[in-house]
């Protein structure tokens, strides 16, 4: 028989994601309602490890559905990546009474949810990245605040560019993941766009698409380049330097990760962080929480970090079309 779960633990993990704060509402308020305690482990696994648990009722969670970033505040943590580090996290549980765990991260941190999972703690990851690289669902938390972020920043870009007549290299968040490049790519109707699953390199191939765009009566040309494959403004030289044309990166960064979640991170936070607390209340344990095929679903974690996801070709091959 499943174990009955008395007290709840939240914590987030990895990169913050605009969201995280509503999914952290909705699991204290969801548990709170349900009669459960629930403790906030703060900083991630690391918090963990060292103790910083603290007590959350529902007051802890007012004023922040509307705020980016994590109240719990995040952390990368290797010591989490070994055994002892393990023990020790699922020691830290135990003395709290923490019987269930929520993880709002990425796929690092459900590894280190297995982990806990393995050692008795039952737990629920919640998909949290900007950068939508979790390939058992089709969505995660702040990628929809940062795509819109990054495309209001590029729209400006693209007024100066075209009043200069120049090319613009706009780098984008996703050293691994291009979701970010092609997603902006698409909606601000950019020349070209780098992704780290596809670039080559090439850069006689960017440079001829520069020429013929000019020759065909273009006032600007947008390259959005992933921060993965990087190198920006060496980039905005050479072009330059080969092209004739005047050339200039802008590297966005962090402002990608922060500000104030839209209405879809709010909501389907929300609904994701109440999700998490009701698998945890029908005992199940190992299993991450999705968007799929327009559902909330769960999957089991193992299940979950072996799929594959890959950028749609025939969307990258309509960016391309569109801005010729
Ligand atoms: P994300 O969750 O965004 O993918 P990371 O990959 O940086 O971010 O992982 C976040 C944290 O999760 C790591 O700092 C570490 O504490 C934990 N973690 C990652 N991989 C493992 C693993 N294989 N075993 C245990 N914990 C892990
Ligand atoms: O959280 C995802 C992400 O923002 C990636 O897009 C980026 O490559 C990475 O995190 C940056 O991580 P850090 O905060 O360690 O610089």
């Amino acid at each position: 028989m499943a174990k009955e779960i008395k007290t709840i633990g939240v914590l987030t993990s990895g990169g913050d994601a605009p969201g995280m704060n509503a999914a952290i509402r909705a699991v204290v308020r969801t548990a709170l309602n349900k009669g459960l305690n629930v403790k906030g482990i703060q900083k991630g696994y690391n918090g963990l490890i060292n103790d910083e648990v603290i007590d959350m009722n529902k007051r802890s969670v007012a004023d922040i559905i509307q705020k980016g970033g994590t109240i719990l505040y995040t952390a990368r943590c290797l010591e989490f990546m070994t055994p002892e580090g393990q023990k020790k996290g699922a020691e830290i549980c135990r003395k709290h009474g923490i019987d269930g765990i929520v993880v709002i991260g990425g796929d690092g941190s459900f590894r280190g949810a297995q982990k806990l999972a393995e050692a008795g703690v039952n737990t629920i990851g919640l998909p949290g990245t900007i950068d939508l690289d979790i390939a058992c669902s089709d969505y995660t938390i702040g990628f929809d605040t940062a795509v819109n972020t990054a495309m209001e920043a590029i729209d400006k870009i693209r007024d100066t560019s075209t009043s200069h007549e120049r090319c613009s290299i706009i780098e984008v968040m996703g050293r691994n993941a291009g979701y970010i490049a092609l997603w902006c790519g698409i909606a601000n109707g950019a020349e070209d766009i780098l992704l780290p699953e596809r670039y080559d390199n090439d850069e006689q191939v960017l440079i001829n698409h520069i020429i013929e765009g000019r020759k065909r009566g273009k006032k600007h040309h947008l390259i959005i380049n992933a921060e993965g494959i990087g190198h920006s403004t060496g980039m905005a030289r050479r072009i330059e330097a080969a092209t004739g044309i005047e050339t200039r990166a802008t590297i966005l960064g962090y402002m990608q990760r922060g500000g104030s979640p839209t209405c879809k991170d709010r909501m389907y936070a929300s609904v994701m962080g109440a999700y998490a607390v009701d698998l945890l209340c029908e005992g199940k344990s190992n299993r991450v929480v999705a968007y799929k095929n327009g559902k909330f679903v769960d999957f089991d974690i193992d299940e979950a970090l072996s799929m594959k996801k890959d950028i749609s070709e025939y969307e990258f091959n309509v960016s391309a079309l569109l801005s010729k």
